[in-house]
């Protein structure tokens, strides 16, 4: 018997960590679950069309993101209750980060302040939700401009929350006060001042841009045109992702969404990245390939950082990074940019 790759034991030794309701709500999908269940596969069913006699003596994975050296290509992307799965939360989460010489995406609803996680100096981006009540946003924006963001992630599929199909106690009946929203503005704020926006247009772009300073990244396009629509709209960077099945049950997986969407937008300065369900060095290469400038993992990061803290998530990054590197020799190619969609066959 072979021994069990580490990053397909993490899931199952996080389970034995964490209360019943918190796994749950970390491995969750919504509604009936359809999109969560297909998200790995739809990258598991490309195929490669590999080059022979090329020369991939030297590989090199390092890229950068947004002007952001990285050594390689797969970020770790922005997830609630991070305090729930390690005491130190968005800390351990961002030092994990940092020694893999990666990007952290970090929640607004994190559960560590963003002056701390500023200190950390590992370079991350404030994932936002517009709330319903602007000057929450702006505060929190603020708050994050002045600990150092390197750019707004703005999430744009949740105009209203994917509806979770619980049975028994949920992960708000277990967390404690402090461990999520510790960046929330001071105030005597109602349910709908909190309600997420459901009235957003593109023009919401450029005033977080203008307002923040920073690049705008969007998160959770699935179509070409919706592309289009963010990069005339001055986005700097887009992310394909269905919000790993937890908004619109049913969404198309991001592995058949992403070469429309490169596609829509080639040409431009955009930086197209993508996320969901990517586990493996061939679902990598294969969101390179079709046009992604880098990955983003969620989930596991979240069982990465339960079961080995910093390590484990540095460890994560690593491992899928050597796993990059053997697969791109396999394809013959020497580096991330030089993947090109003839290698993926359809
Ligand atoms: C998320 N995700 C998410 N996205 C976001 O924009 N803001 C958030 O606060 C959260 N919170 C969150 C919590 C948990 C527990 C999970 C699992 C996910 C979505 C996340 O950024 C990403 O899109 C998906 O997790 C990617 O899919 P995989 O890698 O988990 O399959």
């Amino acid at each position: 018997m072979g021994r069990m790759r580490w990053i397909d034991t993490l899931e199952d030794a996080a389970a034995e960590k964490l209360p019943e309701a918190v796994h749950r709500y970390f491995r969750q999908g919504s509604a009936g679950g359809v999109s969560v269940a297909e998200a790995t596969s739809a990258w598991s069913a490309y195929r490669f069309r590999p080059h022979v006699l090329n020369d991939v003596s030297t590989v090199d994975l390092s890229t950068t993101v947004l002007g952001t050296p990285v050594d390689a290509p797969i970020l770790v992307a922005p997830s609630t209750m991070q305090r729930m799965a390690d005491p130190d939360g968005e800390l351990a989460m961002a030092r994990g980060v940092g020694a893999a010489k990666s990007v952290v995406g970090v929640s607004s609803n994190a559960g560590t302040s963003f002056a701390d996680l500023g200190a950390t100096g590992v370079p991350w981006w404030l994932q936002i939700y517009i709330v319903r009540n602007r000057e929450i946003t702006v505060q929190m924006l603020d708050a994050a401009v002045e600990a150092g963001a390197r750019a707004v992630v703005l999430t744009v599929d949740t105009p209203v929350v994917g509806r979770k199909e619980d049975d028994g106690e949920t992960v708000w009946d277990v967390a404690q006060p402090g461990q999520f929203l510790a960046n929330l503005p001071v105030g005597e704020w109602t349910d709908d001042d909190l309600a997420k926006a459901d009235d957003l247009t593109p023009d919401v772009i450029g005033w977080l841009a203008e307002r923040s300073g920073l690049p705008v990244v969007v998160k959770g396009v699935l179509r070409g045109d919706d592309a289009k629509r963010c990069a005339d709209a001055g986005a700097a960077g887009i992310i394909v992702s269905n919000h790993g099945g937890r908004q619109l049950d049913g969404s198309i997986a991001t592995a058949q969404a992403l070469p429309e969407v490169a596609e829509a937008v080639a040409g431009s300065n955009l930086e197209v990245y993508v996320d969901g369900g990517i586990r493996r060095g061939e679902h990598v290469l294969a969101a390179l390939a079709l046009g992604a400038r880098a990955v983003f993992v969620g989930r596991p990061a979240l069982w990465a950082l339960t079961v080995g803290s910093s390590d484990g998530v540095t460890r994560l990054l690593t491992d899928l990074g050597t796993e990059l590197d053997h697969t791109l020799r396999l394809v013959g190619v020497s580096t991330p940019s030089s993947l090109t969609p003839d290698l993926v066959a359809h």
